[in-house]
């Protein structure tokens, strides 16, 4: 009997790619979004590269009468949770829209989930927990310091929730902490789209030099880097959606160590913005237009991940390298009006 997964936030650029993965491996999923950063189109996108339509609901998480309801009529063996608001920009903006959307529907989840013993819960969390630590690379014992905006607070605050929800209630939970995710299926059927103008480095290359965008700023060569401009680990989004299944099966298989872990998930390589404009120079043909200007409120210099715990405990491991990403990227964007 197939295992049935619910996917929240199964439209989304991290979620979408995680259910092709899913499907890949065999698993039923059922998808549940309240489009309000997604297209219901991605549905059939999804559909058409694994031939296998998932179940959708569009429901809100926030409505705790639809999650009761949901549950009542559904039994799934797994939730991997990405549903959220995810802009760090307007989270600055809109802190208690964040508070509410990001928390409330994490809870409403918890209080069915715990209510009825559905253990293997896998949440979204961000490499912006730590901010910008002493030591690099980064580890899964690495200090979580104050949160650097509303958005990284209530993954922060969402990471304790789970955390007190495991020891009071049995919950058996992964936090998996992504790095910088990029790039897009290699159909070119799925990728990131951004609602408006790009705040992420990556989509606003492409958009610039698909000519939607007239020049990519650089915020700050006078960081501590190797030349001046801030450092990440991007990690290709389809390595990241294979972490899901690698961290699903640790929790279907009983392999965890303890009923909540974190781990990290990068490539273990930083890589500086004028490394990432070469790459993509290189990879697309084309000549880049971009510009120095001041460091953007708020960024770090550097961080990327040390990814011990992950190859080792999820068996897992990145493959596809920042060329790869960029070119998907690329290709993605092609195919966009
Ligand atoms: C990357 C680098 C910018 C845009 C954010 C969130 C994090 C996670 C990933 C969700 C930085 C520089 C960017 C531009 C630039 N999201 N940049 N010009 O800020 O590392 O992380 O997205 O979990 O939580 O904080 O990603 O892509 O915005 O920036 O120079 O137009 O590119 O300064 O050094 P970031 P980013």
């Amino acid at each position: 009997m197939e295992k049935k997964i619910l996917v929240t936030g199964g439209l989304g650029f991290i979620g979408s790619h995680t259910v092709v993965e899913l499907q890949n491996e065999g698993f039923e999923v059922i998808i549940i979004d309240n489009l309000s950063n997604s297209t219901i189109d991605v549905l059939e996108k999804i559909t058409s590269i694994t031939n296998i339509k998932p179940t959708f609901f569009n429901l809100d998480l926030k409505d705790k009468k639809e999650v009761h309801d949901f549950f009542n009529q559904n039994e799934v063996d797994g939730i991997i949770h990405f549903a959220a608001s995810k802009a760090v920009g307007e989270s600055i903006l809109k802190p208690l829209d964040y508070y509410e959307n990001n928390i409330y529907s994490l809870v409403n989840l918890l209080q069915e989930t715990t209510q009825r013993n559905l253990n293997n819960f896998i949440f979204s969390s961000s490499c912006t927990v730590y901010g910008q630590t002493d030591e690099l690379p980064i580890t899964e014992n690495a200090p979580i310091k104050p949160a650097e905006s509303p958005y990284g607070n209530t993954k922060k605050i969402n990471e304790e929730i789970i955390a007190d929800a495991v020891k009071a209630h049995g919950l058996k939970a992964i936090s998996l902490r992504y790095f910088n995710p990029i790039g897009a299926h290699s159909s070119a059927k799925i990728g990131e789209l951004p609602l408006g103008i790009p705040q992420n480095l990556i989509p606003f290359i492409t958009q610039t030099a698909a000519g939607i965008r007239q020049e990519l700023s650089v915020f700050g060569d006078d960081y501590p880097t190797v030349d001046g401009t801030a450092v990440r680990d991007y990690i290709h989004v389809v390595d990241l959606a294979k972490a899901h299944i690698a961290a699903l099966n640790r929790l279907l298989k009983n392999q965890q160590k303890n009923n909540y872990e974190v781990f990290n998930v990068g490539t273990g390589k930083g890589s500086s913005v004028l490394e990432v404009i070469k790459q993509f120079e290189k990879v697309s043909q084309t000549k880049l237009n971009y510009k120095i200007v001041g460091r953007r409120e708020g960024d770090i210099t550097a961080t990327y991940a040390d990814t011990t715990l992950a190859n080792n405990e999820l068996n897992w491991k990145a493959e596809l390298t920042l060329e790869e990403a960029l070119l998907s990227a690329w290709n993605w964007q092609k195919t966009l009006k």
